[in-house]
């Protein structure tokens, strides 16, 4: 096992907001809503962050976007993710969004898909560094957050700029940068590569937050060691998992990992989440979104997959509820 450091035991400042721990939620699009937000702050995230939202939609006030940056005090600290490519219209959704209750800014230069990529916005803002820097400079300006970056290794084999781009986030102004460890050619394929955050965190001053292929308490703890970054980044693997950030707490304070939740205790967080989301969104959308949600917790389930198929057609909390309790009686 890798020997913890002091320092990950530590709190971790990102500008003038102070995270508790070093295990962050990463920002997911149809996962990081505000629910599942909270039970991934309740289980050990130090830091959650929100699914990207269009700062070209805020400007135009799009009533749904509002929906994105609900949050709620038991989440704090909170990150607001924007994704867009004009400083200007950054400048203005940083104006419009100054009283919504959120801790840090970021700024999503990670996404490959083509819609957002064909619009210069996400992953494609690494082609052109000094426009992260301007973009940077403009959030920095109008908002009184700190504001962070999410950046890959680069935007494909043949452009592995990371550092270059880090270094335009930091001299724009940026109190922390996210590397993950896939190109946007890779979208979410192959392993991560995990030197380019330890090239990222060896070129930077401001802290470095790690990302890609951290799974648990061992794949947190390598990280830290390989990269020397400040904290460590997970989202794919919170799915159904928001266990998940305990592992990494206890962890990286040097503290007993806890084991695995047992069947049961899933199944109990299944249903609680669900409540909790039927309560936010009223039953019909919670039931609709709680679907995927409920196909994650359920992985490795004996039976998972017909259980899954039955989930979406059940419509009420309920239903849901009776079908657990006939699916899995022991729970
Ligand atoms: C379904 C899904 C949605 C995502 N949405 C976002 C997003 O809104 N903003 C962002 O910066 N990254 C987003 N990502 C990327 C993740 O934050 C993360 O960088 C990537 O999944 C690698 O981390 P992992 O190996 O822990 O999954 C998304 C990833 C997935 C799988």
């Amino acid at each position: 096992m890798t020997e913890t450091r002091p320092a990950w035991g530590e709190p971790l400042q990102i500008g003038s907001v102070t995270i508790s721990g070093r295990a962050v939620f990463a920002p997911m699009a149809g996962v990081s809503d505000l629910t599942f937000r909270l039970l991934c702050k309740e289980q050990g995230a130090a830091l959650v962050c929100m699914e990207m939202i269009s700062a070209k939609a805020i400007v135009y006030g799009n009533r749904r976007t509002r929906e994105l940056w609900e949050t709620d005090p038991a989440e704090a600290p909170v990150s607001l993710q924007l994704f867009g490519h004009e400083p200007e219209v950054f400048a203005e959704a940083c104006g419009i969004i100054e009283k919504e209750r959120f801790d840090i800014l970021d700024i999503n230069m990670g996404c490959p898909v083509p819609k957002v990529t064909g619009n210069h916005e996400g992953s494609a803002l690494m082609k052109d560094p000094a426009l992260i820097e301007k973009i940077v400079r403009a959030c920095v300006e109008h908002s009184s957050r700190p504001v962070t970056v999410k950046i890959r290794k680069g935007f494909d084999e043949e452009h592995l700029n990371a550092v270059e781009c880090a270094l335009a986030a930091q001299e724009g102004g940026a109190s922390a940068v996210a590397v993950h460890g896939r190109t946007r050619a890779q979208m979410y394929s192959g392993q991560a590569d995990w030197t380019c955050i330890a090239a990222v965190k060896e070129a930077l001053r401001i802290p470095v937050i790690g990302n890609g292929d951290v799974t648990g308490a061992e794949s947190a703890l390598r990280m830290m060691e390989e990269t020397g970054c400040d904290a460590v980044m997970a989202a794919r693997a919170a799915r159904g998992n928001p266990w998940i950030f305990r592992e990494i707490d206890a962890a990286l304070k040097g503290k007993p990992v806890p084991e695995r939740p047992v069947r049961k205790e899933v199944i109990r967080m299944l249903l609680r989440h669900a409540d909790m989301l039927c309560r936010q969104k009223g039953e019909t959308i919670g039931m609709r979104q709680m679907r995927g949600h409920a196909a994650s917790y359920l992985s490795g389930f004996p039976g998972a997959a017909r259980v899954r198929g039955k989930i979406n057609r059940v419509n009420t909390l309920e239903d849901l509820e009776q079908l657990m309790s006939k699916e899995y009686p022991y729970a």
